[in-house]
């Protein structure tokens, strides 16, 4: 086993996205993605084991929905570069309700260094940012979730290694938020990106409208026949949080969607199986997916630690503690 070489606090990489918010993966360029990704997989070396780089910062983690993985991984994370996370949930500070987005913003810019925010629009998040002179980091929202995806490509590139063109990504199931950071990952990664939808259900349009302004590909379809020979088939639920009054009508919409260990036999002989989590087994997947030997889902779960302490070095790493 190769030993994981150290990092000092004198041989650390410079932070890439100093002080600037990430609100979809596209804020990043491929150069900056090259670079959080490297991190990342560094960290996962344990290369980073002892440094503390945001020691004496604070991130200010504000939830208007349900968490596990995005709510851990960000506050373990912060606590192992050596700062500080402080979890808000909505029914305590009333984010647009209780007290307007914008005042919001500029109370957390006094004390923390920098917001994370899970937040049903991303017009929420878009208003935090404009008003915080603090960068603010976009932990899901209605339309992206670009952290999720840095973790995603972490474990694809886990499997295949960095150079991901031509690889072909498929997605299969909602339209939704995950479908549309994966569209803007086509663009910066060249992975071959086909999102396979029901009728009615097809990514963003302004996220497509992106693909299209970079001259990048992005195979949209309904035809379940697509998935095979995929190298990466990806799946996420058909029923989002805030979408529960359209659960029957969506069941009965993806119908046939559903990733099954028989789906995952078709992919290449290489290929991996995703799913953010969680997971509403039944529906979009059944446990015998997960569990399958092409699954790398607890992977890609782990993942979400490593990419975004990256993530956060790369945004918060050039720092000074202002107290
Ligand atoms: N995938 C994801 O964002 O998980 P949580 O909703 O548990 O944070």
């Amino acid at each position: 086993m190769n030993k994981a070489a150290a990092l000092t606090p004198d041989t650390l990489p410079a932070p890439v996205m100093a002080g600037r918010d990430f609100l979809s993966n596209l804020d990043m360029s491929p150069a900056e993605l090259r670079a959080v990704l490297d991190t990342a997989h560094s960290m996962k070396r344990g290369e980073w084991r002892g440094v503390k780089p945001l020691a004496g910062l604070s991130i200010a983690l504000v939830f208007e929905k349900a968490s596990l993985r995005t709510r851990t991984t960000f506050d373990v994370g912060m606590y192992q570069l050596g700062g500080h996370a402080i979890t808000l949930s909505n029914t305590e500070i009333g984010l647009g309700t209780r007290e307007r987005v914008s005042d919001v913003a500029r109370n957390l810019e006094r004390w923390v260094d920098a917001v994370m925010g899970r937040v049903y629009l991303q017009q929420t998040l878009n208003e935090l940012a404009q008003h915080a002179t603090i960068p603010v980091i976009n932990g899901l929202s209605d339309m992206l979730h670009p952290a999720q995806l840095l973790a995603d490509y972490q474990t694809i590139e886990d499997e295949f290694g960095t150079d991901l063109r031509g690889r072909r990504v498929v997605y299969i199931g909602d339209g939704n938020n995950l479908a549309n950071s994966h569209i803007h990952m086509a663009i910066l990664t060249g992975a071959q990106v086909t999102i396979v939808t029901p009728v009615g259900y097809e990514p963003n349009a302004g996220v497509l409208m992106d693909a299209v302004k970079h001259g990048t590909d992005i195979t949209l379809t309904h035809d379940l026949s697509a998935i095979a020979g995929a190298d990466v088939l990806y799946t996420d639920v058909w029923i989002s949080m805030g979408q529960e009054a359209e659960a029957d009508i969506r069941r009965r919409a993806f119908r046939g969607y559903q990733v099954t260990p028989e789906m995952l036999d078709t992919l290449a002989p290489h290929g991996i199986f995703l799913h953010c989590l969680p997971a509403h087994y039944g529906e979009e997947t059944v446990p015998e997916a997960t569990e399958h030997p092409k699954s790398r889902v607890f992977d890609q779960a782990e993942n979400r630690l490593h990419a975004q302490k990256a993530l956060m070095y790369h945004v918060m790493g050039a720092m000074t503690p202002r107290w």
